[in-house]
């Protein structure tokens, strides 16, 4: 039995009590069998969630890039590693190939270099889906930089704030982005950024749209004539295990966002291993996940397990919509896509509209799909379940997060029987439990709690970057000894899980984790604002929508607040990004609060849902009769 391919339940639940019984050498053997090390490790793992320290693999020596590029060229160097298919369909898709991926990503590392970049160094990465964000992700990763995407559709200030949280020395970006109809300028978002980052000294820029940009002197270099020069021959740096690979930012539900910081060794195998099982990915097969790269979907599911296994992997760089809602199936035909992981978001968006965007395709290839980011309901799994997947392809609804690295809870296709809305069983290694408020562990099955994991796995993050407390504070310190994922689940008769929702305020929207505490910060920014509480509300396509509660310096007539909330929603996509605009905003005069002046949200987001039947015991609040008024004037 080889515990690297698991092929049947049976053979699942010998492995998972193999991984949980001998972990240290459940995860040996993998690491051994399937990977090429410059040293193996005098230590599988130390632990201690208490400090909390995690380590895997210690003093193994590797390069993660010589695993994903350099160890597939004997056996398949002419195979399509990434195929790129770009926004406009009349554009040419490229099939880059592991001889080619290879040669981009070592002449790219000699360009890092000769702009002074060096093992440690952090680099910002703020580009389109576009084959040089892949290869500058993997050049960062061989020459043992640090890489930190950003979703190349946050703000300039939301970029900045993450630029300096990681000191980063140099940006990747491009002159713009194409996404559906609509250009974007990013350089100028990056110029703007870089005002207050006076340390990132070096710009790369990608050209893309050919939009009109400034380049600043000694600053800023275009990257295709440095590519040109470079050599194609970069050894890889060979780093240690429990080296950084990159930093992720993700919300937190307060204060500003936190770096998670992945290190290599352990990230790798975990991520590989998961790819392997969880999409059952067989030589030939070509991979889709429709994730951005600037997201841990796209890193570890994109890039580094997909490309550890030897995968072809597919990276598009437009949207859903564009040229019309049969984008997506349009790509699944023509690439012959065998597996398909997408989100919840985009399955109710795409179900909204007529079936003949689906019909009008062949998506025969398919043989996977999945779902990620958020829980999916019964009604758009169903629709994916029936007319993408004719009833014949597994909907893998995998749960994780940015701080897990990789996928935690999920079904194995033609392994787990699937159950619409449960992410099922825990991955070999994971070892889930639920817990009550008095922070006891609930044993027994049909029960629900607040979920954690008792035992570390490879791919956990180490800490948050520059603040080893908060990652303390934020996952270690709930629940003693345990690491708490805020998010709430259910256990079934079977011990499947279902997951859900956030039990903190993350809130999350078509997706996109956003924590309340910066967009009421930028809320509150307005001169004309005293204070503002953001909830969410259940929303059919987005899965939540946000409700901004905004109490005003001096309420205002109504054509004056119309434009508030033109400004407010200004103010947010340039703090935030787009993606956090409220649905609604409502002016109030007071928001309800305890005595000891915190907003109760769980009143607010009643009311927001539109559910005030039994808003519980009101009495104990502080301005009882504010709530009447914000019901009386909900909109
Ligand atoms: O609440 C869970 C939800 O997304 C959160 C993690 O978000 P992020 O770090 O952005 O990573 C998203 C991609 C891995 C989780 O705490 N979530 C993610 N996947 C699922 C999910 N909720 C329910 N079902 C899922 N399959």
């Amino acid at each position: 039995m080889s515990n690297y391919h698991i092929k049947n339940l049976e053979e699942y639940f010998q492995v998972y009590r193999k991984s949980v019984r001998e972990p240290e050498n459940f995860w040996a053997e993998i690491a051994e069998e399937h990977f090429t090390w410059r040293k193996k490790w005098d230590n599988v793992l130390s632990w201690d969630f208490e400090k909390p320290e995690v380590k895997w693999f210690e003093n193994a020596k590797l390069n993660i890039t010589e695993n994903c590029i350099d160890r597939h060229l004997l056996t398949r160097g002419d195979n399509t590693a990434i195929i790129w298919e770009p926004n406009d369909n009349s554009e040419k898709a490229q099939h880059i190939t592991y001889n080619e991926l290879h040669k981009k990503v070592n002449k790219f590392a000699n360009v890092l270099k000769s702009k002074g970049i060096q093992k440690g160094d952090r680099v910002c990465i703020y580009l389109p889906m576009i084959p040089e964000l892949a290869y500058a992700v993997l050049a960062c990763a061989r020459i043992g930089a640090i890489h930190s995407v950003v979703f190349a559709g946050f703000s300039s200030k939301a970029l900045a704030t993450r630029t300096l949280d990681a000191d980063c020395k140099m940006m990747i970006t491009s002159d713009g982005s194409y996404r559906g109809a609509k250009t974007l300028n990013l350089k100028n978002i990056v110029d703007e950024a870089l005002e207050d980052c006076p340390d990132v000294s070096s710009v790369l820029v990608v050209k893309r749209t050919g939009e009109e940009i400034n380049m600043k002197d000694g600053r800023d270099e275009w990257l295709a004539p440095l590519m040109e020069k470079a050599s194609d021959d970069c050894a890889p740096e060979i780093v240690d295990a429990e080296d950084p690979l990159f930093i992720l930012y993700t919300s937190g539900s307060t204060g500003k966002p936190k770096g998670m910081l992945h290190t290599t060794a352990g990230y790798m195998v975990y991520t590989a291993f998961t790819f392997k099982n969880i999409f059952n990915y067989t030589e030939g097969d070509v991979y889709w996940c429709t994730a951005d790269i600037g997201w841990i979907t796209g890193h570890s599911y994109i890039v580094y397990g997909p490309l550890a296994n030897g995968a072809t992997t597919v990276m598009f760089e437009g949207v859903p919509s564009y040229p019309d809602h049969g984008r997506f199936w349009q790509i699944v035909e023509k690439h012959k896509i065998t597996q398909f992981y997408t989100a919840p978001t985009a399955i109710r968006a795409l179900a909204k509209r007529n079936i003949e965007f689906v019909e009008n395709h062949d998506l025969s290839s398919l043989k996977v799909l999945g779902s990620v980011g958020e829980p999916i309901n019964e009604e758009a799994w169903h629709w994916f379940n029936d007319n993408i997947g004719k009833n014949h392809s597994p909907i893998v609804d995998t749960w994780w997060q940015t701080e897990t690295g990789g996928i935690m809870i999920s079904p194995m296709p033609y392994v787990t029987p699937t159950k619409p809305t449960y992410a099922t069983l825990p991955m070999p290694g994971i070892q889930p439990s639920l817990m009550d408020d008095d922070g006891k562990e609930i044993k027994g099955n049909q029960v629900s709690g607040r979920l954690c994991v008792k035992f570390p796995w490879p791919s956990i993050a180490r800490t948050v970057w520059g603040n080893h407390e908060r990652y303390k504070d934020t996952y270690f310190s709930t629940f003693e000894g345990k690491y708490f994922t805020g998010d709430g689940a259910m256990r079934d008769e079977v011990g499947y899980y279902r997951i859900t929702g956030r039990t903190d305020d993350v809130i999350i929207v078509s997706g996109h984790n956003l924590g309340t505490a910066p967009i009421e910060d930028a809320i509150n920014e307005h001169p004309a604002v005293a204070e503002s509480a953001v909830v969410g509300f259940p929303h059919d396509v987005k899965g939540n929508a946000l409700y901004a509660f905004v109490i005003l310096k001096e309420s205002g007539e109504s054509r004056k607040r119309d434009n508030l909330r033109k400004e407010i929603h200004q103010q947010i996509s340039d703090k935030v990004g787009p993606i956090a605009k409220p649905d609604k905003i409502q002016f109030v005069e007071g928001l309800p609060k305890t005595r000891s002046g915190k907003i109760m949200r769980r009143i607010l987001r009643k009311i927001a849902s539109n559910d005030t039947s039994d808003l519980g015991d009101t009495s104990t609040l502080l301005n009882p009769e504010v709530v009447e008024a914000i019901i009386a004037e909900a909109l």
